[in-house]
């Protein structure tokens, strides 16, 4: 079996499965090439990625969560400063700001709002008959709920949302220099949001944000700027692939479909689970190894990068009855779409309700839903689900 999980090619069709089941079952962790750089192990059973996620002392996320180790010297003044990137102590210390703010009791405050954005996006292409539903549909729910959590125009959370898309774009798919303009203009947003937000605070998150505290002083500029990235960055395209990769293995599995449309709201919570172990639109996050240790019957070095398949977890056999078959009512589901341990989602409980409410929206009100054109995904290695996905449907 030819595995390659660098190329993007690999993930054109969805996450590459073939190569996944290879892996878990003759090799659960092995060594995989990097072509400039040092190479990394790539981890595929569900029991292996559990425990480097939750063993951050081993499994640091410095200097990078990405594969590829950040461009020299950038790494102490940017990508360091996300939280995303640290380890506790320091980390915790940077969640607890925000961490309140998306508790699930949080989250189920805002719940009534997210319905009614949901209904406001399906009634703006209910009539068409005909829409993209990746970028009319899907995008719109995260791209409007980070906008609304930061207080910031509607309108301007499409634009964050469309940068962070470039972001997770591999390079190589992009126009040269695109995806650092796209980083740049994210710098500059976000600086204006300081700006803004200093002279007229208000209690949405990103004054509050600029407010807080950490060791008893208030937060840097880049540090506010860091937190803004990562949950405007988190919370879009991930999301936004799970409601269109969702939509499409409903299409692709009809009969799970229609058992589901029996009784909506109650199957609802077992469906939206199942639709993220099936989708797990985080495809890997790396880890760096801070000593040396075993993982899998191989010796892991100190300094060695080892890459969780999140994806491939979620398929594992040991842990989920027939795997590659799309169960709705699957009823034992840990699934860790949104990981596990310390660095564990933080906006999983709102992604929830966005998920619940937006596929609560598309189901009553849509119908007879066809492909009107090839789905596209998107060229990443990081993050998978279509690109675009032209939908033809009646109302119902
Ligand atoms: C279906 C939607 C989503 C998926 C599949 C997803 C998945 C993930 C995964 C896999 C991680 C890393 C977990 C780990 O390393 O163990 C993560 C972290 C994170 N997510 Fe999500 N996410 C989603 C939606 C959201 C939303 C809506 C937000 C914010 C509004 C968000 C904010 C974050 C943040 C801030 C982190 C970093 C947490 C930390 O470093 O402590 N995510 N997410």
């Amino acid at each position: 079996m030819k595995i390659d999980l660098l190329s993007t090619g690999s993930f054109v069709g969805g996450q590459p499965h073939g190569q996944f089941d290879w892996l878990r079952a003759n090799q659960p962790v092995a060594w995989h090439e990097e072509p400039g750089g040092r190479g990394f192990w790539a981890v595929t059973r569900h029991a292996d990625v559990w425990a480097v996620d939750r063993d951050f002392q081993t499994y640091s996320s410095e200097p990078s969560v990405m594969i590829a180790d950040p461009p020299a010297g950038e790494s102490a003044v940017g990508a360091n400063k996300m939280m995303l990137m640290m380890d506790p102590p320091a980390h915790t210390q940077f969640r607890r700001l925000v961490r309140s703010e998306f508790t699930d009791p949080a989250a189920r405050l805002r719940a009534e709002h997210i319905h009614a954005l949901a209904k406001r996006i399906v009634d703006a292409v209910i009539a068409r008959g005909e829409c993209d539903f990746v970028s009319e549909v899907a995008g719109e729910m995260p791209s409007f709920v980070i906008a609304e959590l930061m207080g910031l125009p509607l309108d301007d959370g499409r634009e964050l949302y469309k940068l962070t898309e470039i972001l997770h774009s591999a390079p190589e798919a992009l126009p040269p220099g695109a995806s650092q303009a796209a980083m740049a203009r994210m710098f500059e947003y976000a600086s204006g949001v300081i700006a803004e937000k200093r002279a007229r605070p208000d209690d949405h998150l990103a004054s509050r944000l600029l407010a807080c505290e950490v060791e008893g002083r208030r937060l840097t500029d880049m540090e506010f700027v860091m937190f803004f990235i990562l949950l405007v960055d988190a919370g879009g395209d991930t999301t936004r692939n799970m409601l269109a990769g969702g939509l499409l293995a409903l299409m692709e599995n009809p009969d799970q479909l229609a058992w589901l449309m029996v009784d909506l709201d109650a199957r609802l919570p077992s469906a939206r689970e199942e639709l993220l172990r099936w989708t797990s639109p985080v495809i890997c996050f790396r880890r760096s190894a801070t000593r040396d240790a075993e993982l899998g019957g191989q010796a892991i070095k100190a300094g060695d990068k080892v890459v969780m398949y999140f994806g491939a977890a979620n398929r594992d056999p040991a842990v989920f009855d027939r795997p590659d078959v799309l169960d709705l009512s699957r009823a034992e589901n840990p699934h860790i779409a949104f990981g596990t341990g310390p660095h564990s989602c933080l906006g999983q409980h709102i992604a929830r309700i966005e998920i619940d409410a937006m596929l609560r929206e598309v189901l009553t009100r849509m119908t007879a839903f066809e492909l009107a054109g090839p789905v596209q995904w998107l060229p990443s290695n990081f993050i998978s689900g279509p690109q675009t996905m032209p939908l033809r449907f009646r109302a119902s």
